[in-house]
């Protein structure tokens, strides 16, 4: 069965982020000149995916007025002759059919996901963090690899994974390897948020995973786990423990994850947006070089 529907957990409340998140959702935070969770629709949409299911909660409507074709702006537009705007709003009318589910209680990431459950069914699906991307103007194909593993090799799950500085593993989903990791390879554990320490590897969950309808049995009866929330992170690593197949691509050299989670990774997204923006990226460079030169390294 392909690989056609999408859930996108949006319904975390965004708290690193105060004062910004306080009346708008993180994910709708720009990046350049689109608001982050439209990147995540682009990305998805580029490697085949046509069915979007947000999981959302409290303050999130601003996410589904924004895929709203709005009839009454393009009307405006066209009348106006504003053809090069009416362009930014194609996105609105790509073949993509947008669902909405409600997380109606804060229990976590696993929770989330398991509200897609009447909605996805039987089907395998992938998840996508509503407040990262893979790579900027939504060409990075990690998905559609993702996808092509999952249907050869008939595994139980593929994750996404960067490598990150060992210091920042406490941050993430960490893998432990059977065997060396080549780009593609097979867990053997993987643990949420380890300490430095304890942590197997630093291979981090980057954001995206490919799931069959089975991982709606397991997130059932995942207790809850770090920070109190029940973990995607442990019902993936039930699944190896019964035995399952869960595979992990790594992000090739260069593509890189962008997350708008807090302010420091926020501000570097958009630093890095704006300087691929086609129009205005060089003109952006050229005025960042001038002022870097007043800021001495530390
Ligand atoms: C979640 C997952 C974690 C993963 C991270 C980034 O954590 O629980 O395993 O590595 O997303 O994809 P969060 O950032 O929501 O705390």
């Amino acid at each position: 069965m392909p690989v056609n529907v999408a859930v996108i957990p949006v319904a975390g409340r965004g708290t690193r982020l105060i004062p910004l998140t306080k009346s708008q959702p993180k994910e709708m935070l720009p990046l350049g000149r689109r608001p982050t969770v439209q990147h995540v629709v682009q990305e998805l949409a580029f490697s085949g995916l046509r069915e979007m299911l947000f999981v959302t909660g409290p303050g999130k409507t601003a996410i589904e007025n924004h895929f709203d074709i709005d009839t009454e702006m393009v009307r405006h537009l066209r009348t106006n002759g504003k053809e090069d705007l009416l362009a930014e709003l194609d996105f609105e009318r790509a073949e993509i059919d947008y669902f909405y589910t409600r997380q109606r209680r804060q229990l976590g990431l696993g929770h989330a996901v398991l509200c897609a459950r009447p909605f996805v069914n039987q089907r395998p699906f992938m998840i996508a963090l509503g407040d990262s991307l893979l790579g900027l103007n939504s060409r990075s194909d990690v998905c559609r690899r993702m996808i092509d593993h999952f249907d050869r090799e008939g595994a139980d799950a593929v994750i996404a994974f960067q490598k990150v500085p060992r210091e920042e593993v406490v941050n993430y989903g960490i893998a432990q390897p059977r065997g060396d990791a080549g780009d593609v390879f097979e867990l053997s554990d993987l643990v949420e948020k380890p300490s430095v320490e304890q942590a197997p590897s630093n291979l981090a969950v980057a954001a995206r995973y490919i799931c069959r309808p089975s991982i709606f049995d397991y997130l059932e009866r995942t207790a809850p786990g770090k920070g109190g929330e029940i973990q995607l992170t442990d019902a993936l690593r039930s699944i190896i423990q019964d035995g399952g197949r869960i595979l992990g691509v790594q992000l090739a050299p260069g593509e890189k994850r962008y997350d708008v989670g807090n302010f420091e990774s926020y501000f570097q997204a958009f630093v890095e947006a704006a300087l691929a923006d086609s129009q205005y990226g060089p003109s952006v460079a050229k005025h960042m070089r001038k002022i870097l030169a007043e800021y001495p390294e530390d």
